[in-house]
């Protein structure tokens, strides 16, 4: 096993127990600091972070990306179908939904971080789809929307950098209309042991480099791969999901087990 490479504050340092800690790449972080430190981050890799995703991925995020949308099957008529993209940053995941439906599908980009949804905003006009689609900065454990508002809510590559999941999961819930669907793309593990060697040595050692180099700083991309090794498995996940309310909870395993799709239900 590679020896994890910190960002940010040593998780050997002296804390009072009573504070409240939330996992930040390799380390853990005060959970009040921590979404202060992940916005940083998405600041510094916005306007590179859609190039980023082909070289590290090596375009594979555009097939997960697709398998989502071709869950979700969004409507491709003119009935009202509204659907949330949460931490929907650049909109890569929103502008393919709002392809893929119909005159009546309205998409909600929205996302915590300004940079990220400024690059998404420019991206869904200049994709000439603006028209469907609004945008809102808002925190996925606070969202800035009624109960029962969508009929769908997608969230991409989103959920794990979110200090407090369970809460996030709920309010998820809550503005889903009863019936309503919740879809994540989210890492995942790697259960073939040859293909967990090659991606540790990958994810540890060439992402940051890759992302020194086009972007100047490898630091953000260390702890983009820390956070996912963090991450629950797709089994663990789906309990949190449980937890919160939804109904028929399943996964589908990508790639290896290197992206996992949860699906649940609002009843
Ligand atoms: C890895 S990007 C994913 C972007 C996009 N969904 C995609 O798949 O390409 C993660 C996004 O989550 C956003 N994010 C992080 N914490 C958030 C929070 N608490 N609420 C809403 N968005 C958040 C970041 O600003 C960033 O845009």
């Amino acid at each position: 096993m590679l020896t994890a490479l910190v960002y940010g504050p040593s998780p050997m340092a002296d804390r009072p127990s009573n504070r409240r800690m939330a996992p930040f790449g390799a380390a853990d972080v005060e959970a009040s600091s921590k979404q202060t430190m992940v916005n940083e981050v998405f600041a510094k890799v916005a306007s590179k972070y859609d190039q980023m995703n082909d070289l590290m991925s090596f375009g594979l995020h555009r097939l997960w990306k697709d398998d989502l949308v071709a869950m979700l099957n969004p409507p491709r008529t003119a009935r009202p179908f509204e659907v949330l993209d949460l931490a929907g940053g650049t909109g890569d995941i929103a502008w393919r939904i709002l392809r893929a439906g119909g005159t009546g599908l309205r998409v909600t980009l929205a996302d915590i971080s300004p940079a990220m949804l400024a690059e998404g905003r420019r991206r869904i006009a200049a994709e000439r789809l603006v028209r469907r689609c609004r945008f809102a900065v808002t925190n996925a454990e606070a969202l800035a929307f009624r109960s029962a508002a969508f009929d769908a809510l997608t969230i991409g590559f989103g959920i794990r950098n979110v200090t407090d999941i369970g809460q996030a999961l709920r309010e998820a819930y809550r503005v889903l209309r009863p019936g309503g669907r919740f879809l994540c793309l989210e890492f995942s593990r790697v259960d073939v042991p040859v293909i967990e060697t090659l991606y540790d040595l990958y994810s540890l050692t060439t992402i940051p480099a890759l992302g020194k180099i086009v972007t100047g700083d490898g630091q953000p991309y260390r702890y983009l791969v820390e956070s996912i090794r963090r991450f629950p498995d797709a089994a663990s996940f789906a309990g949190k999901m449980e937890d919160a309310g939804f109904s028929q909870v399943s996964f589908r395993i990508l790639s290896a087990g290197v992206v996992a799709i949860h699906s649940g239900w609002r009843t």
